[in-house]
């Protein structure tokens, strides 16, 4: 449906986008995630035929750069930023549904459903509204095309938790087959709307993973250890891969799986005698997230 073949974009010396090769299929959620300035936006504005690059992105076999607007009939975009509309709401939204063929009423509805009262910001200057609101507006504009592809740049960005998960719920709601294209920071953030994340790198893709493969190496494992006294050789050791003290001689971080191998593995290696018990528990949570309380413990080695 989506194909991105050998990309490349540089703002003067920067390199935003850098070899970029992707396909996205039919009926696929797809999420770029990465830090700020890893190349995001400037991917989605690629896809969208809003800048000249090197390399080709077709839609639907249509080439965006050379036919973009048979290429975009399909498409959908909520921007990260708003433009800046001097034009009152309604205007904005009129002028909206006439050239998407919409009927007006397909807007407020959506506009109701993710909690903007479309009749008491009609006469508001777009500009003027608030960051969520503006954003329930672009998105119940865009969600109201029913576009076989929507390309939303980190969505839910400034919504609070109920239009969050009003938003959530009519993605869900879109029709089998079309394609959500959507960028976030975090993982956490999308885990519920996509089955695919693309991570990006300085430009690259570092890495192009199912979510369940991904929620996989991002589990948290939470690790305990309380020390023998005197323990200090170990105690720096475990300072220094981000331990803290949680108790009376006890101290615990939070690693992914292959983190934890590693650290208890060397603990246990060279600090065996210094430990007076390790502990390691499953998490609910993803390991870039704040650690939550723990379970059973998954592993206990008591000496
Ligand atoms: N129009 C532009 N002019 C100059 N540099 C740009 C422009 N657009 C993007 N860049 C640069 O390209 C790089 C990638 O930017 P991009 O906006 O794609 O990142 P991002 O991953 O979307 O980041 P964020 O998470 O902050 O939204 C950055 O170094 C940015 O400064
Ligand atoms: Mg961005």
């Amino acid at each position: 449906m989506i194909s991105i073949e050998h990309v490349s974009k540089s703002f003067g010396p920067v390199v935003a986008l850098n070899d970029v090769s992707l396909h996205i299929e039919r009926s696929e959620r797809v999420a770029f995630v990465g830090s700020n300035g890893s190349g995001k936006t400037t991917l989605m504005r690629a896809i969208l035929g809003l800048l000249r690059v090197q390399g080709h992105v077709t839609i639907g076999g249509v080439d965006v750069a050379e036919h973009p607007e048979r290429a975009l009939r399909s498409v959908a975009y909520i921007p990260q930023i708003s433009p800046p509309l001097d034009a009152p709401v309604r205007e904005v939204v009129t002028a909206f549904a006439r050239l998407r063929g919409l009927r007006g009423e397909s807007v407020a509805e959506h506009c109701t459903r993710i909690g903007l009262d479309l009749a008491v910001v009609s006469r508001t200057r777009f500009r003027d509204l608030s960051g969520g609101m503006k954003q329930k507006l672009l998105a119940a504009m865009a969600l109201a095309t029913h576009a076989e592809v929507l390309v939303c740049d980190e969505p839910t960005a400034n919504l609070d938790a109920a239009a969050r998960t009003a938003f959530f719920q009519l993605l869900d709601e879109r029709q089998k087959g079309s394609v959500v294209v959507l960028c976030s920071h975090r993982v956490e953030e999308v885990r519920q709307l996509v089955d695919r994340v693309v991570e990006l790198r300085d430009g690259a893709v570092e890495r192009d993973a199912t979510l369940a493969e991904l929620l996989v190496d991002l589990r948290a494992f939470k690790v305990e250890v309380v020390l023998h006294e005197p323990a200090q050789a170990a105690e720096l050791f475990l300072r220094a891969h981000g331990f803290v003290t949680a108790g009376p001689g006890r101290l615990q971080a939070t690693f992914t799986q292959d983190e934890k191998m590693s650290v208890v593995a060397r603990l246990l290696r060279d600090h065996k005698e210094a430990i007076s018990d390790l502990s390691v528990y499953q998490t609910d949570e993803l390991a870039s997230a704040v650690p939550p309380a723990h379970d059973k413990p998954e592993l206990r080695v008591v000496r």
